[in-house]
């Protein structure tokens, strides 16, 4: 069985998790999910990145030792995850042995080979991005760009790895391998970036000025640079398990695309020995009235409040739905509503509310056998046929957001059907032939619906297995079984009612 080995970015834990933190987990599970369904064993992980100025500073504004901090933070992401149905195998802390033991191998290996050097540096430093910068960072008025916050001139002697002498490789490897990142422009922008010379990466930070950090192994007055630490995480979590490096696809948001996972970590990984990743995912920024969402600029807004009103899956439905992977999307609570409202109460929860009165009522909760297939019936099979087809292909290629809008096209066109058969008239006619379309629109409705069911349990999975259950319904292991039209529902006891989506309350004023 192939393994898939999927990963998120390791969040820095200076601040609480917000809305974007939240959607990178959710895009990660529809794909893990997914790929669970098409057969692959996934393992996916997630976790924190816990050194570093930031949060050395954070800490320090609380008055607290970083360890301490770091542990409340923490555990504050990972309570986050069972709250939005994320369905990660393991979770990795930067300040856990495991991991620190693997990035003090790398970097005495490195250090053997002769990749590492001492030198002395001379320059701008950004704090907020922990980065180095050069002349050619500044704006054309000669100031820094907003995004590196404060920067300041040092002077100081510092280690460095050799990350020049690997350009060309790299430009090559992604010549050849031109769906290494996902979606292909961004490919295109790291061979941009590429074009100009690389500069050897500075990966240490005098104690002095930084004591948040994994000491060198190889000089105890230093230790690593943040980055160099938290993009071995994704090696360190499954070092000891066999088969799955080099099995990774890193889903990752764009800021952090160029240069620390396009160039760093490819290089990091082929000057240690080690093997690349299958590929990355880059995905983009969630808005507030167009600007990023994010700690340091306070606009940022707590997932936990939205599950709290609507509940994971509706969450994670609007996140799926509204955002096309690698574009930007601005978040309002205005469009959040109208999905949830139109989309998800009205088109989805009517179609679940209407299956189980009607069967309820004319038949007596138990789902009939289809006796006739008429033009309606045939064309729903149909459009079922084509669009279990389509759902497949568009989730193979990350199109999660087209790929709901065809399955609620499909829910949409049940629902017309359902209009077009009115059930309800025909339980008034004793003629046999109507009984035989009523027991067939019966049995057709909750067969779409279970259909309909199967193809978003990856964005829904709670809300799937409440329909299964109401509609008494164990879905097989075999998830491409399950998009078969067929029969399965024949004879099931449905129950009652469920109420899925409920009217939100009126915000008070
Ligand atoms: O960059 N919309 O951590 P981080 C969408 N520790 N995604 C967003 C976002 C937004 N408004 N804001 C942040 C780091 N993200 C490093 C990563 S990986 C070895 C180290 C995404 O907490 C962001 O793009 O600043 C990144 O992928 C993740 O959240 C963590 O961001
Ligand atoms: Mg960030």
């Amino acid at each position: 069985m192939k393994t898939f080995y999927i990963t998120t970015a390791i969040d820095y834990v200076n601040g609480s998790p917000h809305l974007g933190h939240a959607y990178e987990k959710v895009l990660t599970d529809v794909i893990a999910r997914f790929r669970r369904q098409m057969g692959d064993k996934v393992w996916f992980l997630t976790g924190v990145d816990e050194h570093g100025q930031k949060v050395q500073q954070s800490a320090k504004k609380r008055g607290i030792p970083p360890q301490e901090f770091t542990d409340e933070v923490s555990a504050e992401f990972r309570a986050l995850l069972p709250k939005l149905n994320i369905s990660n195998d393991d979770f990795i802390r930067t300040t856990e042995g495991r991991h620190k033991t693997v990035v003090r191998a790398v970097l005495q290996q490195l250090f053997d080979k002769g990749e590492i050097y001492k030198a002395e540096y001379k320059g701008f430093y950004s704090t907020r991005q922990e980065q180095f910068l050069q002349d050619k960072d500044r704006l054309p008025d000669g100031s820094w760009p907003e995004i590196f916050g404060e920067v300041t001139e040092i002077v100081e002697s510092n280690y460095f790895f050799k990350l020049r002498q690997y350009q060309e490789w790299l430009v090559e490897f992604l010549t050849k391998n031109e769906n290494f990142v996902f979606p292909q422009f961004r490919q295109k922008q790291v061979l941009e970036f590429l074009k100009e010379p690389l500069n050897d990466l500075c990966i240490s930070r005098p104690r002095e000025r930084l004591e948040w950090g994994i000491t060198l192994p190889f000089d105890e007055g230093y230790v690593t640079y943040v980055w160099f630490d938290a993009l071995l995480n994704y090696y360190s979590a499954v070092a000891d398990q066999p088969g799955l490096w080099p099995a990774a696809y890193h889903v990752i948001g764009k800021d952090i695309l160029v240069p620390p996972h396009a160039v760093y970590w490819p290089i990091m990984l082929h000057a240690a020995g080690l093997e690349l990743p299958r590929g990355i995912i880059a995905h983009g920024w969630w808005l507030q009235r167009g600007a990023k969402m994010s700690k340091s600029t306070g606009n940022a807004l707590n997932p936990l409040d939205l599950v709290a009103e609507f509940g994971a899956d509706a969450f994670r439905y609007f996140l799926i739905r509204e955002m096309n992977v690698g574009q930007d999307s601005d978040f309002t609570r205005e469009q959040f509503l109208v999905r949830y409202n139109s989309e998800l109460a009205n088109n989805f929860g009517n179609l679940v509310n209407r299956t189980l009165n009607m069967t309820n009522r004319f038949a007596g909760a138990t789902v009939p056998a289809a006796e006739l297939a008429e033009d309606a019936e045939k064309e729903l099979h149909a459009l079922w046929e084509k669009t279990r087809d389509e759902v497949i292909l568009l989730c193979e290629g990350f199109q999660f957001h087209t790929a709901l809008e065809k399955t609620f096209f499909f829910i949409t066109a049940t629902n017309a059907y359902i209009e077009k058969r009115a059930p309800w008239k025909l339980g008034k006619s004793a003629e046999a032939h109507d009984q035989a379309l009523l027991r067939t629109s019966l049995a057709t409705m909750a067969e779409a619906l279970r259909l309909g069911v199967a193809a978003i349990q990856h964005v829904m999975p709670s809300t799937a297995d409440k329909i299964n259950a109401v509609l008494g319904y164990a879905p097989g292991a075999i998830w491409r079984d399950e998009l078969t039209w067929g029969a399965k529902l024949t004879g099931a006891k449905v129950a009652e009612a469920l109420v899925l989506f409920p009217r939100p309350e009126k915000p008070k004023a």
